[in-house]
C-alpha cells in the first residue's frame, strides 16, 4: 500500500482542523495537529508547553526546531501504514526543508476563503480542553450550552482568540505560511480548495482531490 502523506495549507480558523478530523476518521489516516499538541503541552505546564507558551499566546511562530521535533517524534511513535495528514505543520520554508529529510508528502491541500470567513470562524469557535472536540456557536454549536457533546467537559475560547492576535496570526501566516504554496505547486502536488461553503462541502473537495 502507497502511503497517502498529506499537508493542509490555509490561514488561522480557515477550518483545516475540522476537515482533518474529519478525513482521518473517513480514510483511516494519522491526525497531527501541532497547535493540539502545543496547547495540550501548555496546559500541562511541560517543559515545551514552558519553551511555546508565550509564542502561542501572542500568534507568534514557535521555533523550526521545537516544532520539527514534535512532529518526527509523533510520526516516529505512531506508525500508520495508511499515512498522515499534518495540519499546522510545516508553515516556514525552513520547517518544509526540515519535512523533507523524514518524510514524504504525497498531496498538498491548500484551503482558501475571505479573511472575514476566517475572522468569523475564529470568534465563533469553542473548543473542548479535554478532547480537543471543535464547536462553532453558530455552524457547529453542541448540544447542550457551553459544553462538550463527547466528555460534558466546559468548552473554552483559546488565549490566541482575541481580536489583536488574530491580527497577528494572519499577518504571521502571510508572511511566513504563504510563501509555502509555491513551494509545493512548484512540485505538482497541491490542490487547491475553497474553503468557504459548509464542512461537508469542503470534505467532500479534500476527498476528491486526495484520490484524483
Ligand atoms: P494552530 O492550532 O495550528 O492554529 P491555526 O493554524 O492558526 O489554525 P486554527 O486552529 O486557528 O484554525 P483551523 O484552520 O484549524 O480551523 P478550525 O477547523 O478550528 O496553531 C496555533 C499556534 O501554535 C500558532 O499560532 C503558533 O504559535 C503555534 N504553532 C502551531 N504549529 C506551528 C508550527 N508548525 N510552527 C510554529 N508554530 C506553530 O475551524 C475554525 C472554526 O470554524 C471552528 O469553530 C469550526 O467549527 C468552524 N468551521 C470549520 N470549517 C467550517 C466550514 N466549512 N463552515 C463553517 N464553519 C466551519
Amino acid at each position: 500500500m502507497i502511503a497517502m502523506n498529506v499537508v493542509l495549507l490555509g490561514a488561522p480558523g480557515i477550518g483545516k482542523g475540522t476537515a482533518a478530523r474529519l478525513l482521518s476518521e473517513r480514510l483511516g489516516l494519522l491526525h497531527v495537529s501541532t497547535g493540539d499538541v502545543l496547547r495540550q503541552n501548555i496546559r500541562e505546564n511541560t517543559e515545551l508547553g514552558v519553551q511555546a507558551g508565550d509564542f502561542v499566546d501572542s500568534g507568534m511562530l514557535v521555533p523550526d526546531e521545537i516544532v520539527t521535533q514534535i512532529v518526527k517524534s509523533h510520526l516516529s511513535r505512531h506508525k500508520n501504514e495508511k499515512g498522515y495528514l499534518l495540519d499546522g505543520y510545516p508553515r516556514t520554508i525552513a520547517q518544509a526543508t526540515a519535512l523533507e529529510s523524514f518524510s514524504s508528502i504525497s498531496h498538498v491541500l491548500n484551503f482558501s476563503a475571505s479573511k472575514k470567513t476566517a475572522v468569523e470562524r475564529i470568534a465563533g469557535r469553542r473548543t473542548c480542553p479535554e478532547c480537543n472536540k471543535v464547536y462553532h456557536l453558530k455552524h457547529v454549536p453542541p448540544g447542550k450550552e457551553n459544553a462538550c457533546d463527547d466528555c460534558g467537559t466546559e468548552l473554552y475560547q483559546r488565549s490566541d482568540e482575541t481580536p489583536s492576535v488574530i491580527v497577528d496570526r494572519l499577518r504571521v501566516y502571510e508572511e511566513e505560511t504563504m510563501p509555502l504554496v509555491d513551494f509545493y505547486r512548484n512540485k505538482g502536488i497541491l490542490a487547491e480548495i475553497d474553503a468557504s461553503p459548509p464542512i461537508q462541502a469542503v470534505l467532500e473537495q479534500c476527498v476528491e482531490a486526495l484520490e484524483r
